[in-house]
């Protein structure tokens, strides 16, 4: 034991303890991202519940230029809220792992190996936030990291900052965060011939998710992230090429406004639908009284080509190079194989990535039905 012990002390000496977030640092050519591949998908319906199918799968229907859409209809009397105290951690996308795990080891890993075949399982949205990090200057963020069979599996704990003020949101800033999904119903069709039906209840505990596999430069990436709808033609490109993101925002009216759009929103639009490789994003501008006033379309491809008139604005490649070297950093730390083993990553703005270790905490986050699932 103490062999071992001092033999780990040793190793732990020669691992970095932080990690700069600098933006000037990750200034070099853009790393190689393979073009993500969609392994699976699944659904949760109207309680949360799990489908390893895509029950759930929305298609786009045109707005046309001229929508008539008041966000504001049915917030007090058609919308049902996903409960955001409860904490899901990666549990979802675990269990799209159990259903698909034969199909998982004899597409990625030899058929006799126990293991996965990728370095890294997380959720898009995780990956999105250490996207934005060497930009972001409001909210840091937690992400506990463990190990299990060679791969790391990365869960966003709530920062404290977060909690509070999750706890303490205005009514306005309630109302406004259900504006996003009352778009989407103006916009999306149950059926693929189907019309959006705008008198329905809006339920934010239905989703629709893919799965897709990628590489980072020498990270073998699997995550899961939400998908909004997808084109209804059937001759569309094959997932996630034919996936669409639904967006809104305040309607642009001064220089001002603009250059923040570019700076702020496009970049975290941006980060989001590149990642699993969706194509478009369509964009609902809306007023203070949550009137949808024009819908634009976004190419993921082109916004970096679009926000290069401002000045001293965000890269991509700092992007991509920042969170590959932040992966790099978690493989240097977290060498113990073990699911009751928590490293958390800690970040906060104008603050240096740094780490402490966990044994059976409130971190653990690898549950006992997984583990014991993967070992039979
Ligand atoms: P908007 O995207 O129009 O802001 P997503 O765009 O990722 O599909 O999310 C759908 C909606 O969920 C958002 O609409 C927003 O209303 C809400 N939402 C998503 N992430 C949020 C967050 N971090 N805080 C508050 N609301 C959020
Ligand atoms: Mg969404
Ligand atoms: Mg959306």
């Amino acid at each position: 034991y103490n062999q071992k012990r001092c033999r780990a002390a040793a190793e732990e000496t020669n691992v970095p303890r932080s990690m700069s977030t600098r933006a000037q640092l990750y200034e070099r050519v853009f790393p190689q991202y393979r073009q993500p591949v969609e392994i699976g998908v699944f659904s949760l319906d109207s309680e949360r519940a799990f489908f390893n199918d895509s029950r759930q799968l929305r298609y786009y229907v045109e707005p046309g230029n001229k929508p008539n859409f008041n966000l504001r209809d049915g917030y007090r009397d058609r919308f049902i809220k996903r409960d955001d105290g409860v904490k899901e951690r990666l549990d979802h996308l675990l269990r799209w792992i159990l259903a698909n795990r034969a199909k998982l080891r004899s597409t990625h890993t030899p058929p006799s190996s126990c293991t996965l075949g990728v370095d890294f399982v997380t959720w898009r949205g995780h990956l999105t936030k250490l996207l934005t990090t060497p930009y972001e200057t409001q909210e840091g963020w937690l992400l506990a990291v463990s190990k299990f069979r060679g791969t790391l599996y990365i869960s966003e704990v709530e920062t404290e900052a977060a909690r509070v003020n999750r706890e303490n949101r205005t009514e306005r800033h309630e109302e406004m965060m259900y504006w996003g999904y009352k778009f989407e119903q103006y916009i999306c069709a149950d059926e693929v011939n189907g019309v959006p039906d705008r008198g329905g209840v809006v339920n934010t505990n239905e989703a629709f998710c893919t799965v897709v596999q990628t590489r980072l430069a020498d990270h073998k990436l699997l995550f899961s992230g939400e998908v909004d709808c997808r084109d209804k033609d059937p001759r569309a490109p094959p997932a996630p090429a034919c996936y669409v993101e639904l967006k809104t925002s305040a309607e642009i009216c001064t220089p001002k406004q603009r250059s923040n759009f570019h700076r702020y929103k496009l970049l975290k639009w941006w980060a989001q639908s590149f990642l699993p490789g969706v194509p478009r994003i369509i964009a609902g501008f809306r007023d203070h009284d949550g009137v949808v006033v024009s819908v634009e379309t976004f190419h993921t491809s082109k916004i970096s080509q679009l926000i290069k008139t401002e000045y001293n604005c965000w890269k991509p490649t700092v992007c991509m190079n920042f969170c590959s070297d932040f992966l790099s950093f978690v493989k240097s730390v977290v060498k113990e194989d073990n699911p009751r083993l928590v490293y958390l990553f800690t970040w906060e703005p104008h603050r240096e990535v740094t780490y402490t270790v966990h044994r059976d905490s409130q971190y653990t986050f690898l549950p006992d039905w997984f583990i014991k699932e993967m070992a039979s």
